[in-house]
């Protein structure tokens, strides 16, 4: 293996001058420079980074574990990550949880044993014992998207106004006449779904509606639930005329389910859902959808820590970004027999 004494040896300079090249840690002529480079590059060398990372006590990677990489509103937070991680020097560990808390935990251990600088941790059901833990091992960590109940004290995240985004997205619906609007809920233990669902109920109470629970229904996250919890409200001898679901795939299994029912979306069921993921504007009929600011939440969080990691000694900080409603196709006016 090609060591940085092979370079400085066919550079004609010592090593401690090939690693002030290699690190910019001191200034050193152009002449030199290009002899050191071009060594580097006769000999094909590639430097040692997990030498590096122990004798530095770091590694410039950070990790981040997320519960689905698949589903599209991940992978654009993850982009934020990698887009201010690259810009500070930093490689992007990612790690699919798939949900599962035991899965997630044993990420973590791995990416703590590999010695990485930091993790974005979006949780699955990560127990905040579990972050005390990491904090105790002096590991930064920053928790983005799903609050963790009883989080631990010393821990930096980024969330949403989930509460207003579920609000707005049914008193959007109202504003069009709906008055029994459907609700299909992520999984109940994650706070994101849990205050969607809160705020669609405090736009049903400030209508005078009665919350009817026979109009909510569980799902979990993914298409396919969306389109069996549609189908199981619209089989209600009362159906809703509006759907609210609390994730854009969901919103999008749900269309699928209005049209093999014979439904027209949004003449005879509107449809809402929340994360306005890329395809949002790409459905047929394009999906009305509440914005989570995905990108800036991912950039935001690798910001925080960055500076953590950089031993930023300062009181954790707790950022709730709005959201905003995005008209589109997918919903309408409640057809006249209905209202
Ligand atoms: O679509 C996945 C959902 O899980 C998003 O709404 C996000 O908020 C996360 O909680």
């Amino acid at each position: 293996m090609v060591t940085m004494r092979d370079v400085a040896e066919r550079a004609g300079v010592s090593v401690t001058t090939v690693s002030h090249v290699m690190n910019a840690t001191r200034p050193v002529s152009d002449d030199v420079a290009r002899r050191v480079r071009q060594a580097m590059d006769d000999l094909e060398y590639q430097p040692n980074l997990l030498a590096r990372s122990l004798r530095k006590g770091q590694s410039l990677a950070i990790g981040m574990v997320v519960p689905d990489s698949v589903n599209p509103f991940f992978a654009e937070v993850a982009h934020g990550i990698e887009d201010t991680g690259f810009a500070e020097g930093y490689t992007v560990v990612l790690c699919n949880s798939g949900g599962d808390l035991e899965r997630e935990l044993v990420y973590v251990s791995k990416l703590v044993e590999r010695q990485v600088d930091g993790i974005v941790i979006v949780a699955a059901g990560l127990s905040s014992e579990r972050i005390c833990d990491l904090q105790d091992r002096s590991v930064p960590v920053v928790v983005v998207d799903r609050r963790l109940n009883g989080v631990a004290a010393g821990v930096d995240s980024v969330l949403v106004d989930n509460e207003r985004g579920g609000w707005l997205a049914t008193q959007h619906l109202l504003e069009l006449g709906h008055r029994r609007i459907g609700c299909i809920t992520g999984p109940f233990d994650l706070t994101p779904s849990a205050e969607r669902v809160t705020g669609y109920r405090r736009a049903l109470e400030e209508a005078g509606i009665a919350y009817d629970s026979t109009l909510v229904v569980r799902g979990d996250f993914q298409h396919a639930s969306g389109f069996t919890a549609a189908s199981q409200l619209l089989s209600l001898p009362g159906p809703p005329t509006a759907i609210f679901a609390c994730n854009d795939l969901m919103a999008m299994g749900a269309i699928g389910a209005a049209t093999a029912s014979g439904r027209r979306v949004p003449d005879d069921l509107s449809i809402a859902g929340f994360d306005d993921v890329r395809l949002a504007a790409f459905t047929n009929p394009a999906l009305t959808t509440i914005a989570q600011p995905k990108f800036e939440m991912g950039k935001l969080a690798a910001s925080l820590l960055v500076e953590r990691i950089k031993g930023a000694d300062i009181e954790p900080r707790h950022y709730t970004l709005d959201v905003h409603l995005v008209v589109r196709a997918s919903t309408g006016p409640v057809a006249r027999e209905a209202a």
